[in-house]
């Protein structure tokens, strides 16, 4: 019986907690096969998952010893640039889910997917449920002058708000030919910024507590109406049809930059 055909993955930050549900969700997918890793804690062990995966202290030794025909990150913002470089060299097609990476850091990733015609597909948010909603917000946001986003995160997360909080603000915002909402200011204010940060008259607020994961809520105003669109990922195993979706797609895609999640779930609408 001939084998089924196989994408080769690696994966980066792999002794990281995306890493870590990640090497199990590749060994569970029948189409993809997990050849090696690459993370600085060479001595943290790796889960089960992948024990067989080699574990290399460098990006330039596991892609040259393993040869994959994608490398999957889930690191740091400032590892991602020379990774995707280290990936380009080597003509192997990229994924990453990294927070937080600035419009020139996405320009770059544009320039070198277009100059190796490899694949490099962004995706702030794998999740399926932040993407809908997210589609959904922009929908609701033309028809509603007032919103505001409360996002809830981990205690240990770096940056506030999330960027997905912000990505959807703005979507929102672009949706309605950038009329901005009218946020509703208190005339009198008695703690400063408790009316939380503001993005085209969105107020983001953020909470950072242990316990939480990753919660959203859109909630959006009218005449005696509200609409509230809530999102909560309880496990990281939310991420990983995304994530896989992304590596078994980012071949098909040589030669661009395709960020976010919606470009693959909605091809149709790429560009719009
Ligand atoms: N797109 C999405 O849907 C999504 C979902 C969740 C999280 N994220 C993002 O994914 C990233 C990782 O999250 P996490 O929770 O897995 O973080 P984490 O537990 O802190 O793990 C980070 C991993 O990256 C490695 N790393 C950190 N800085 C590095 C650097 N400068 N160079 C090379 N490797 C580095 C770490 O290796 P060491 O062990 O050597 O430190 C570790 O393996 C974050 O940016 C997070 O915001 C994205």
């Amino acid at each position: 019986m001939a084998a089924h055909p196989s994408i080769t993955v690696a994966v980066h930050g792999a002794t990281g907690r995306m890493g870590r549900v990640l090497l199990n969700a590749i060994e569970h997918a029948h189409d993809l096969r997990l050849v090696g890793t690459a993370s600085r804690s060479t001595a943290i062990a790796l889960t089960e998952a992948g024990e067989d995966a080699r574990l290399h202290d460098t990006v330039e030794s596991m892609l040259a010893a393993e040869r994959p025909d994608v490398v999957v990150d889930f690191s740091a913002r400032d590892a991602v640039l020379p990774l995707a470089r280290a990936a380009a060299q080597s003509g192997v097609d990229f994924v990453t889910g990294t927070s937080g990476l600035s419009p020139e850091i996405l320009e770059e990733l544009r320039a070198i997917a277009d100059d190796h015609n490899i694949g490099v597909m962004v995706g702030p948010n794998f999740s399926l449920g932040a993407v809908v909603l997210e589609r959904v917000a922009r929908e609701a946001g033309r028809h509603f002058d007032h919103a505001e986003i409360i996002e809830m995160h981990h205690a240990g997360k770096a940056d506030a708000p999330s960027g997905s909080a912000m990505a959807t603000a703005r979507t929102m915002v672009e949706a309605r030919d950038g009329k901005a909402f009218t946020n509703a200011e208190s005339r009198v204010v008695n703690v400063d910024d408790v009316r939380g940060g503001d993005i085209s008259g969105v107020a983001i607020h953020s909470v950072r507590l242990p316990g939480l994961m990753a919660h959203q809520q859109v909630l959006l105003g009218g005449p005696g109406e509200t609409l509230t669109l809530r999102h909560d990922v309880i496990d990281r195993e939310s991420y990983m049809p995304g994530v896989l979706l992304a590596i078994r797609e980012v071949g098909n895609r040589h030669g661009q930059l395709t960020y976010g999640l919606g470009a693959l779930l909605w091809p149709e609408q790429e560009g719009e």
